[in-house]
């Protein structure tokens, strides 16, 4: 190599020239590279020879070859980038892209039947100009029960097969609230909630005109009760506060959330220890093969406990009785959503069954009306 002339460089690089700029494509160029600049390629073999030739003749070979193998190496790289974007052209030209093809399906999920009417609920109320209030789902006894004139060891306390807590360090047992009326006293409490709470019930001055959803509990499990379920309570405290204002109230509901131009409804006496009088509302309907349609037929089905706050649970809650009076309801969620869509057993309801969440279920982007249907 030592006596490698110029012009032999110079036809090498003439001829990888040539090669370079003929090749077709990127393989072929590559199989230029390593011909000339690989392991074993012609340029590496005319590096590997200056190791051995003296100082003087690497001073003027060193330059020439080192030269050529950048030119070289430039000339692929430059004809390897030309070739991958006509590669990248021919490829865009000759493929096309079916915009309109459909997706691979997707499993969706779905909105529960509960929270679906739950929000349809709140829609409706919110519509009449009710606004939220929230509680704890663990509760003390005089929110749950002392408060709402259930009387101490009164078998009232019973009725409703409370799940307690073991007795905390403080002697005091909480539980799990068996209703949701409790937020009805901490709404009329002024002073109820520490600010750090997570949840949020602004103790107020009447009027008061709230309505709480939530969670509730009690120990008890057949095809229409589950230890889990929910409610939704209503609260309206004014100074002249009726009965009428009460059933005008339920029965507007009642027509907007079945979707119907209105419903004929009955009040029945009954009893709960926070309200008096107490009753009961049922609404028309009609059951045949299982189903219940509201707003036709000669039976009944009850649909919510109602009443006018009983003058003591004003008093425990620090409204004077004599100035102020409201009335009160509490809807079970479950049942209503069971009455409107049809749901056979509640247990199912909390089964977390796919299959039947699939069935029941809601899409998530359904029609923003607040009384709409199934999906
Ligand atoms: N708390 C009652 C229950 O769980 C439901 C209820 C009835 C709530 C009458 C009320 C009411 O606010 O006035 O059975």
């Amino acid at each position: 190599m030592n006596d490698l002339a110029t012009h032999d460089l110079a036809n090498l690089e003439a001829d990888l020239a040539a090669r370079i700029a003929a090749a077709p494509d990127t393989t072929s160029l590559e199989a230029v590279r390593v011909e000339a600049l690989g392991k074993t390629g012609t340029i590496s073999a005319l590096l590997k020879t200056l190791g051995s030739m003296s100082p003087d003749e690497r001073r003027t070979q060193g330059p020439l070859i080192n030269g050529l193998r950048d030119r070289v190496a430039t000339a692929i790289a430059k004809r390897r980038q030309a070739l991958e974007d006509a590669e990248l052209d021919a490829r865009l030209a000759a493929g096309r892209l079916d915009l309109t093809l459909p997706g691979p399906p997707r499993r969706r999920g779905a909105v529960h039947p509960t929270m679906q009417v739950m929000d349809e609920m709140i829609a409706v109320f919110a519509e009449m100009g009710f606004s939220l209030a929230e509680g704890p789902d663990i509760e003390d006894d005089f929110h749950n029960f002392t408060a709402l004139n259930f009387p101490p060891r009164h078998p009232a306390r019973e009725m409703h097969d409370t799940f307690f807590f073991n007795r905390g360090p403080d002697g005091e047992r909480k539980l799990l609230r068996t209703h949701t009326s409790p937020v009805q006293v901490r709404t009329m409490q002024k002073t109820n909630a520490p600010p750090t709470a997570s949840w949020i019930t602004a103790g107020r001055e009447p009027p008061i005109c709230i309505i709480s959803p939530g969670r509730t509990y009690r120990c008890d499990s057949d095809a229409t009760h589950t230890p889990m379920f929910h409610q939704i309570e209503g609260l309206v405290i004014d100074r002249a506060i009726h009965m009428g204002h009460l059933k005008w109230t339920l029965d507007a509901f009642i027509a907007r959330f079945f979707e119907l131009p209105s419903v004929v409804t009955r009040f029945r006496p009954h009893h709960f220890p926070f309200t008096e009088p107490s009753a009961e509302m049922d609404v028309q309907c009609e059951v045949s093969g299982g189903e219940v349609k509201i707003g036709q037929g000669e039976q009944w089905s009850e649909i919510v406990g109602c009443g006018m706050v009983h003058p003591k649970v004003l008093a425990n809650c620090g409204l004077d009785p004599d100035e102020w009076q409201g009335f009160a309801f509490g809807f079970g969620v479950d049942r209503l959503a069971r009455l409107k869509y049809g749901m056979p057993d509640l247990r199912d309801m909390f089964a977390s069954d796919v299959r039947w969440l699939a069935h029941y279920g809601f899409s998530a982007f359904a029609d923003p009306n607040p009384a709409s249907g199934l999906s």
